[in-house]
């Protein structure tokens, strides 16, 4: 897979990334884990050149860090580890159906101490990429960005990147401590950062990294109707899966579907090269603990969407349902 850089100062990665979390949260939680799948997956992911894999502490918790450390033993060298601090589990099954529920935790003193954990888990010295996993509202974005700085400083991270943030919460960080990278929902049917966060991460050297790129496997084709869902599952709860809407939504998958029928790809292949020709700093991270799934993911990086194609999935409707 061919590389792009991550932000003006950050490393190479492959120009679509891995992204974890569904290996151990959020989706599908009543099924038992298979932790060998989700490991071959993440070595088979780094021998096509998915080099970024994305997690984070609170997926789990914890749970997630550790399977990813588990395998990347004698694999460190090869990844570019993205984790995410600044969320806390404060009740393991007190969430939407049975799942943990989380909140934003921002204070300086929990930052600081939550990389080592991080290291601990990920069975590394540094983490690449340190990501601000949801701004505290309670909490100045200088004085969490600034806790984060220092593990930089400390030589336990190497560059730090945000997450669900709007323009004026990057350019206070970036008075802080240069910005590599931004996470935002971002796809075929979630294009609000198109109107200002995408052209200002362009334009200051940013990288942006699109998380649920495939619509959570909506996009993919997966989930025609509410009933498909598997229980224990997140997006029984996110509006957009909700039967009305999510019927209302069918024809978004169905025009992905055309475009990928007339041009001989995958439904995934054509959200995931849209994304990816929105700029050399755009990084998709699609999520996926299933062997064909990621060969498919990875795929779309050989896949050129003409400007008619563009054009085509770019006049898409907005979807009904807000996005959480
Ligand atoms: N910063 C944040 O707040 C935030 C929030 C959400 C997610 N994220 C990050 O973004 C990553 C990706 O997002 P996501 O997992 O929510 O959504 P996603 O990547 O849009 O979709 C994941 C779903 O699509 C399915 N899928 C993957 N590839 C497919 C393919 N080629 N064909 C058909 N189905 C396919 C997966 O199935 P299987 O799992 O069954 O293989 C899974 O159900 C996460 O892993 C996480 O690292 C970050």
């Amino acid at each position: 897979m061919r590389n792009t850089t991550l932000g003006a100062d950050g490393p190479q990665v492959g120009v679509i990334g891995l992204g974890a979390m569904g290996m151990s949260f959020a989706y599908d939680m009543a099924a038992p884990r298979d932790e060998a799948t989700s490991v071959s997956v993440i070595h088979q992911a780094l021998d096509l050149g998915m080099t970024l894999i994305d997690t984070a502490d609170v997926y789990g918790p914890y749970t997630n860090e550790e399977l990813l450390g588990r395998a990347l033993a004698g694999r460190r060298d090869r990844a570019v580890i993205a984790t995410k601090v600044g969320m806390e589990a404060i009740d393991p099954t007190g969430g939407p159906g049975g799942s943990p529920l989380v909140r934003p935790n921002g204070r300086p003193g929990h930052v600081r101490a939550a990389i080592d954990g991080s290291l601990r888990r990920l069975g590394t010295d540094h983490v690449d990429l340190y990501q601000l996993h949801r701004v505290d509202p309670e909490v100045p974005i200088e004085e969490t960005w600034g806790a984060m700085a220092e593990a930089v400083t400390a030589g336990k991270v190497r560059h730090l990147g945000l997450s669900e943030v709007g323009v004026e919460q990057i350019r206070r960080a970036q008075a802080v401590h240069p910005v590599t990278t931004v996470q935002s929902e971002f796809s075929l049917w979630s294009r609000d950062v198109q109107a200002e966060v995408l052209p200002y991460c362009a334009q200051q050297g940013i990288g942006l990294l699109p998380y649920s790129p495939l619509g959570r496997g909506f996009l993919a084709g997966r989930f025609a109707s509410f009933d498909e869902l598997p229980q224990k599952d997140q997006r029984r709860r996110l509006p957009r899966f909700q039967q009305d809407n999510l019927r209302a939504n069918l024809d978004i998958a169905a025009k992905v579907r055309e475009v990928a029928d007339r041009i001989g790809v995958t439904p995934a292949q054509v959200a995931l090269a849209w994304l990816v020709a929105q700029g050399p700093h755009v990084v998709p991270i699609p999520g996926t603990k299933t062997p064909a799934y990621l060969a498919d993911n990875a795929g779309a990086a050989d896949v050129r969407l003409s400007p008619a194609d563009l054009a085509e999935l770019d006049a898409i409707p907005a979807p009904v349902g807000a996005r959480y």
